[in-house]
């Protein structure tokens, strides 16, 4: 593609340098420019529409434009526009926010700690994991663990937590403390005849390993998204986090769920936790918490995480972390008024009804030659492009599937996301049954041009 000179396409190359992009890549076929969207739906400059199959970043529950949270924000901009919570400082959107927050958490939880994105949740967790074990006496406990191919963030800390090689080649992290258990992808990795239940007792034995060999008296917390959403929509195997949970109890390691993907809905349940019966201390969320209109994230945190922060005011004064924008009135608007309208549409309730729709749309392509795997709940879902499905075989790599199956799906009008030959499914919670079917029709087509390709 040949980019007109003074176009946004030229002066975008010019100017930004974009996350997760090829920048040499970038400097040739410049960005896709989206101008407008529609339910679920996006328009580029050129009037094409794409379904969004992944809801932007797995986070446009509402779609991608909303008069009614447009007003909310409008309004309290021209009443309180901007104010920090720093040292005593309040305002009332933030307060409701909190107490519905904690009003529907899926555990019993004491506070919340606002930022901006899902990434400063977790890197306040972990600050909040050494500030606790500090508190209670027990210093040396700071090592943390997560897994192979969870993704936490991208800060210097949540990067160190996930476990993606590729964010972390060159940037020389991950940091000393964080380690990383073994990734629980079943399909991909279970042994031949190994039923799910023995593959999560496996995957529990590995993370007990783990912090044997490292020292229980140095592991201090324990990270795990309820279904992994970047490591590329990875349901956790049956019985596994009744057995990891079992683990971190025995070594008394804080463990925080990372509902930054699976808060609001997105499994069939309000909470993943809920999905999968998780018992966490903490809890980060984002995303969806304001359907990714405005940028926050909400921690939670558990009465013993606070009890033990409560007591270092004796010692330390002020509790010394904040960001500028936590607590912000017009994030925290739009984010109360979210949840209204989730309650409104009874949000959960819909995405259990929508669900065996949503995966027939997906199943109905089981058969193609490029498919073999599909496993999913509520509104989200990963599908493996396999030479052979069941002989795990995969393709060969210099096929390149997903990359050539990416480029047939925005011809054919579907924004893709793929995670090695993994394709994730996760459109906003709005969808309807007929972006649905529209949604499956565009991705068969995709998949044929494809499989045209490389057969
Ligand atoms: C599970 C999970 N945690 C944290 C993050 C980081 O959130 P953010 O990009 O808002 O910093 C993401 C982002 O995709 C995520 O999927």
């Amino acid at each position: 593609m040949s980019v007109i000179p003074n176009s946004v396409h030229a002066r975008d190359i010019a100017s930004i340098v974009h996350p997760q992009t090829n920048l040499a890549k970038h400097r040739e076929v410049g960005p896709l420019v989206i101008t407008g969207g529609e339910g679920s739906r996006i328009f580029d400059d050129g009037g094409k529409d794409y379904i969004e199959s992944v809801a932007g970043l797995w986070c446009a529950s509402l779609g991608f434009q909303q008069e009614r949270l447009a007003k909310v924000a409008y309004e309290q901009m021209r009443t309180l526009g901007y104010y920090h919570s720093y040292r005593h400082r309040s305002n009332e959107p933030n307060v409701d926010l909190a107490e519905k927050l904690l009003a529907i958490a899926p555990v019993p939880m004491s506070k919340v700690l606002f930022q901006c994105s899902g990434s400063e949740a977790n890197d306040t967790a972990i600050k909040l994991i050494w500030y606790y074990h500090n508190a209670i006496g027990k210093p040396e406990k700071r090592k943390i663990i997560a897994r192979s191919m969870g993704y936490h963030g991208s800060t210097a800390a949540a990067v160190s937590l996930s476990g993606k090689p590729d964010m972390h080649a060159d940037f020389g992290l991950p940091f000393e403390p964080f380690r990383h258990t073994e990734f629980p992808h079943y399909y991909r990795r279970h042994e031949d005849g190994e039923s799910e239940e023995a593959f999560s007792t496996r995957m529990a034995e590995a993370l007990e390993a783990l912090i044997l060999e490292e020292g229980p008296e140095t592991v201090g917390g324990f990270f795990a998204e309820p279904v992994m959403g970047a490591g590329g929509a990875v349901l956790p195997p049956a019985t596994y986090f009744e057995k990891i949970q079992a683990v971190l109890k025995k070594y008394e390691i804080l463990f925080v769920a990372d509902e930054v993907i699976c808060g609001f809905g997105r499994t069939g349940e309000m909470w993943g936790s809920t999905t999968y019966n998780l018992e966490p201390d903490m809890i980060s969320s984002a995303k969806a918490l304001s359907a990714a209109m405005q940028p926050i994230s909400a921690l939670m945190i558990n009465e013993k995480v606070y009890q033990a922060m409560l007591a270092q005011s004796g010692k330390l004064g002020p509790f010394a972390h904040g960001y500028t924008y936590a607590g912000h009135p017009v994030a925290s608007a739009v984010a109360l008024e979210v949840l209204k309208i989730y309650e409104e549409m009874d949000v959960v309730g819909r995405v259990k009804a929508l669900s065996p729709t949503f995966m027939a749309a997906l199943e109905a392509h089981g058969d193609h030659p490029l498919i073999g795997d599909i496993r999913g709940t509520g509104l989200i879902c990963g599908i493996e492009l396999m030479r052979d499905g069941p002989g795990r075989v995969p393709f060969e790599a210099e096929l390149k599937v997903a990359e050539r199956f990416q480029e047939n799906a925005l011809k054919n009008g579907l924004i893709p996301r793929a995670v090695g030959d993994r394709l994730v499914f996760a459109p906003p919670l709005i969808i309807t049954e007929a972006e649905i079917a529209e949604m499956s029709d565009r991705f068969g087509r995709a998949l044929d041009d494809t499989w045209a390709e490389i057969r």
